[in-house]
């Protein structure tokens, strides 16, 4: 495995981070949890020394799984951990609340579902336009001065919107999602944390699975990817060829499809890290070749042009 400094903090990260979205029933259905801890204990043996969660997740739920499974194992200060927070789940309605009193709270219920006395990296989930962002950063900084956070991230943000946080409170880290079928972010967001020594961490890397080459056409999904248009029709089948026919070129590298995709990702200069959705043993076990090189150019456009083509056909 194969480690980064993130951005200017003090943290070396694997450049695999286990994403722990899956334990979202919401999105996910019920993910059975035993699998899901022995694939956190063999992330482990492979050199998988991050983890990347969100209280959101399953309202809580997986930050308790986490937690738990990591004290009664007596394994947190062998991961890097990562949260979020922005939903404020505390009543029937879930909305965003970035409040400076919120983040204080959302903070604490944090640090006890996660059983641990500090969150190596906090972010915020999402842009929340009713909150100023001199209350988020007066929060964070006082976080961080009482050694609850470490470090501070933001994710989904634009670089308009980094830049209104930053004139309150230094942004370590950006969370945005990068991928052969979700690739916005190369124009302005990339180029902005490269030069300014932001780290990046790539969410969906295998755009939730279906850069895997993985699911016949006729796949039927139950949960909500069957409401995500690329997972659907003529788009289903067009990216289900595409991501197929570069199958010679993964075997050309010794990798799977899924190993490809994501080392796609990796091999952008700004990346530090790609953080993989994990439910079971294999699938963390199967993707950390991803990380052991890069590719090389004429592969890496090969690649971005054959899912361009496939995307806007
Ligand atoms: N900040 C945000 O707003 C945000 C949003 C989304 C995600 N995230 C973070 O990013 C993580 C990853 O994103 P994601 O779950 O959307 O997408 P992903 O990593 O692109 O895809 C995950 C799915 O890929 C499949 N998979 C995983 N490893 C595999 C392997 N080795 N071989 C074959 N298939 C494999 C699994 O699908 P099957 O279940 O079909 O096997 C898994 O559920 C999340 O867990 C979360 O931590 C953050």
């Amino acid at each position: 495995m194969q480690y980064r400094q993130l951005g200017q903090t003090d943290l070396m990260v694997s450049r695999i981070c286990f994403g722990c979205w899956q334990l979202s029933p919401r999105f996910w259905g019920d993910v059975a949890v035993e699998p899901w801890e022995a694939a956190v204990r063999k992330a482990l043996d492979v050199g998988v020394n991050f983890i990347d969660t969100a209280d959101a997740y399953g309202d809580g739920a997986a930050e308790a799984a986490l937690g738990n499974l990591l004290a009664s194992e007596g394994l947190r200060d062998r991961f890097i951990l990562a949260t979020k927070f922005l939903w404020n789940f505390e009543g029937p309605v879930r909305y965003p609340d970035t409040s400076y009193d919120y983040i204080l709270r959302a903070c604490e219920a944090s640090l006890k579902r996660l059983r641990t006395d500090r969150i190596d990296l906090y972010q915020m989930h999402r842009f929340d336009q009713l909150t100023r962002p001199e209350e988020v950063g007066a929060a964070l900084c006082r976080l961080k001065q009482e050694g609850k956070i470490r470090w501070i991230g933001v994710s989904n943000l634009n670089v308009e919107q980094m830049r209104m946080y930053q004139r309150h409170v230094a942004i370590d880290c950006l969370q945005p999602p990068y991928s052969l079928l979700a690739r916005d972010v190369e124009q302005h967001e990339l180029p902005y944390c490269l030069a300014g020594r932001i780290g990046v961490i790539a969410y969906s890397p295998l755009f939730r699975g279906l850069l895997t080459g993985k699911y016949a056409p006729g796949h039927v999904f139950t949960d909500s990817r069957q409401n995500v248009k690329y997972f659907q029709g003529a788009a289903f089948k067009r990216i289900s060829a595409a991501v197929a026919s570069l199958k010679p070129l993964a075997e050309e590298h010794g990798l799977t499809l899924a190993q490809l995709a994501v080392r796609w990702v990796l091999t952008h200069p700004a990346l530090t890290s790609a953080i993989v959705g994990i439910k079971h043993p294999g699938h963390i076990e199967g993707i950390v070749a991803a990380a052991e090189d890069m590719l090389p150019a004429a592969d890496w456009h090969h690649m971005a042009d054959t899912l361009l083509k496939a995307r806007n056909e």
